[in-house]
């Protein structure tokens, strides 16, 4: 299956029972679909107003994007900004961009990384996932999250990257952001939400830019850069 009828059959409630990248890219009909009760979709123009909302629901407003940033995502990079629709609400986002290269990422902050899109850029860089609150704790973060590398890599990406932050109010004020990066449960799962979340689709750990987000002074001033090797099968790495 291509990307592009992954992202139809999406924007209609259907998605893969089971997803393997190597397989769906050798034997692209191999693909069993199945319904879902939410729909995935690019995002318009006309969701604006929604994504403002969900910026400012999911986001204390230091680490808000600003409309005008959104805007610009939807008009640079169209295919690359995907919505969760539920009851013809929409109630998630996954936000992307393409790049060059992973060592670029260290030399910018949040305010400044947006720059470094290049439509045929040959990794992924995602921006950004929001659930709208009253929507969290249902799947449907993961769900979306899953379906963006599914898309991208039957696009032929096999590198996607995330420049994440760790919860606020769970590291122990004493503990180092080092210590705290390694700290995981007895099932071998990072005691960070927002982590593993990411650990959770495969993802490892491949850097700290220490002032990534110049608008906040606790730790999730650092920027953690997480890396998916999309060849690779998700194993819950880090
Ligand atoms: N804060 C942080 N992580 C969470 C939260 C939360 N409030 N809720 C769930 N998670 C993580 C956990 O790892 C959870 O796994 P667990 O149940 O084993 O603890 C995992 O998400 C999966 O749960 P879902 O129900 O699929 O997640 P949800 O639909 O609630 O979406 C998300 C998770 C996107 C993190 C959501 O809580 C949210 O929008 N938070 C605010 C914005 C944010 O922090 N976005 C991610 C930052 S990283 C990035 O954007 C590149």
């Amino acid at each position: 299956m291509s990307c592009e009828a992954l992202l139809t059959a999406a924007a209609q409630g259907l998605f893969p029972l089971e997803f393997d990248l190597n397989t769906a890219r050798a034997n692209p009909k191999s693909l069993v679909m199945s319904v879902r009760a939410y729909k995935i979709r690019p995002a318009q123009p006309a969701d604006l107003a929604e994504l403002v909302a969900l910026e400012q629901q999911c986001w204390l407003k230091p680490l808000q994007a600003s409309a005008e940033t959104i805007q610009r995502r939807l008009q640079v990079n169209p295919t690359g900004q995907l919505v969760v629709v539920l009851d013809d609400a929409v109630v998630g986002v996954i936000y992307s961009q393409r790049i060059n290269d992973v060592d670029g990422l260290s030399h910018h902050t949040m305010a400044s990384v947006e720059a470094l899109h290049q439509d045929n850029g040959a990794i992924v860089q995602l921006l950004a996932v929001n659930i709208k609150p009253d929507s969290q704790q249902r799947g449907l973060g993961d769900e979306l999250l899953e379906f963006m590398l599914q898309y991208v890599g039957l696009m032929g990406v096999n590198s996607v990257v995330a420049v994440s932050l760790v919860k606020a109010g769970i590291k122990p004020s004493a503990m180092t952001l080092t210590d705290y990066l390694q700290y995981k449960d007895d099932r071998g799962f990072l005691i960070d939400p927002i982590l593993r979340f990411h650990q959770a689709h495969g993802a490892s750990l491949a850097g700290v830019i220490t002032d990534y987000r110049l608008t906040v002074n606790n730790e999730q001033r650092a920027g953690i850069i997480i890396h998916y090797d999309l060849l690779k099968t998700p194993s819950s790495a880090c």
